[in-house]
């Protein structure tokens, strides 16, 4: 904050998961194209591959890489790993701000150093809330705790404004931007990208196969709702032969343990390894429903008019329910099989929920960020708040 005019603002963007990585990738491109910027790069290494596969596509490399990951690392291990780790980075390249995104346990530990080192921190997709401090787990907590080290707030919608200001965050200190994934998708989605596996390649490029998309790894649906998820997913698959059903699993071995089992001997089940970006955005583009617990996905499948089945009790991301192209089903297998029955056996059910709304942002939410953050170091005004009901 005490840089000369002249000087760039060295801001440290810390993430350590694939879905900050996505979030973050393209506001790392608009800060290193604006002058008034110097960004850092730091990665925790929560995840690894799937955080290594998200730099590939968007062509970053990361300043500082801390490489915390380990199999089956704990909560507590990621925290303190984090902590410690970008507590020496602070020290070492003396940033200006630490910027964080989301609810992971990186964003909060990283939230958490910067605010020791009394640095501003500016929370990137602030203000989310299910209001079960419980559901998700541990997310819900970490981005309450986030939000109380947080100097400038940057919620994607209306209503996640809405949160922070029930709880007494300051008017002056909350821009809504819109969502950064939004900016990525509508990128990413000019490309046809192969995923590589030659059934599912097959599949995308045939108008005439139905595709259904499922993805799934929530913290608080490993073991019991994890397997229902999959005897649901085993008997859609079943009783639709003509419908083919794409499931990149998420490397979690709980994750895969619970799934697997399930649905791997059936032909109709395309299991592949976590698919990179860009592919995934394919395949979601041409998929017909998606069935998700994925806080992103439930962001950009409406984007694409995709009916989005959310395999949760509760959502932070309510818009799209109230637009009526996302429904909550849960995670009880006969629920989950008759809403996805319903869609693949009812065309004007289907019709009702397929099309394209764009609740969590207009593409713009890396210029308004942007702005945000030079009108906090005094250099540049802030720009309009994004308004979804104005598109
Ligand atoms: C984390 C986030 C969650 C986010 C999700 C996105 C927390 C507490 N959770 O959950 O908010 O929705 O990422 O996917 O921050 N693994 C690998 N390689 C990888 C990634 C994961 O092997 O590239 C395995 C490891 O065994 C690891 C396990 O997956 O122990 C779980 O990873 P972790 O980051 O602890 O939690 P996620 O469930 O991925
Ligand atoms: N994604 C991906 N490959 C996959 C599955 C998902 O690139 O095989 C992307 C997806 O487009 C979205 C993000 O990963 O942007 C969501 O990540 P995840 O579901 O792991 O985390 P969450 O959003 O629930 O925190």
């Amino acid at each position: 904050m005490n840089n000369p005019p002249s000087d760039p603002v060295d801001v440290m963007l810390v993430y350590g998961t694939r879905p900050e990585a996505i979030k973050m990738a393209p506001l790392v491109h608009a800060l290193n194209d604006d002058a008034r910027f110097r960004p850092i790069v730091v990665v925790t290494g929560q995840h690894r591959e799937m955080l290594d596969q998200v730099h590939e596509f968007f062509g970053i490399a990361a300043d500082v890489d801390l490489n915390i990951h380990s199999p089956g690392q704990s909560l507590t291990q990621v925290t303190m790993r984090t902590l410690e780790g970008v507590g020496g980075v602070i020290d070492d390249r003396k940033p200006d701000a630490v910027f964080v995104q989301g609810d992971t346990t990186s964003a909060f530990a990283a939230a958490l150093a910067g605010f020791y080192r009394e640095l501003p921190v500016v929370h990137v997709e602030a203000g989310l809330r299910t209001g079960d401090i419980w559901s998700p787990f541990p997310e819900e907590a970490n981005r309450k705790l986030i939000g109380q080290l947080t100097s400038l707030h940057l919620p994607p919608t209306p209503a996640s404004k809405e949160n922070l200001l029930r709880e007494d965050v300051a008017p002056q200190s909350i821009h809504v931007t819109g969502n950064t994934v939004i900016d990525a998708l509508l990128d990413a989605v000019k490309r046809y990208v192969p995923s590589g596996d030659p059934a599912l390649d097959a599949v995308v490029s045939d108008p005439s196969r139905r595709l259904v998309l499922v993805t799934a790894h929530r913290r608080e649906s490993w073991g019991a709702p994890m397997q229902r998820i999959g005897e649901a997913v085993a008997r859609l698959a079943r009783e639709f032969p003509d419908v083919v059903f794409a499931l990149p699993v998420h490397r979690n071995p709980k994750v895969r343990e619970a799934l697997l089992p399930h649905v791997s001997v059936l032909s109709n089940v395309i299991v592949t390894e976590p698919l990179a970006y860009g592919a995934f955005c394919t395949v979601m583009n041409r998929s017909d429903i998606v069935l998700t617990d994925s806080g992103g996905v439930q962001e950009e499948a409406p984007a694409l008019s995709k009916p989005v089945l959310v395999l949760r009790d509760n959502t932070e991301r309510p818009e799209a329910v109230e637009f009526g192209v996302a429904r909550l089903v849960g995670t009880d297998s006969d629920r989950i099989y008759a809403e996805a029955a319903r869609l693949l056996n009812d065309a004007d059910a289907y019709a009702a929920m397929a099309h394209a709304v764009n609740p969590y942002g207009d593409g713009r939410a890396c210029e308004r960020i942007l702005a945000a953050t030079a009108a906090l170091f005094g250099r540049g005004e802030t720009v309009d708040d994004f308004d979804p009901s104005r598109q």
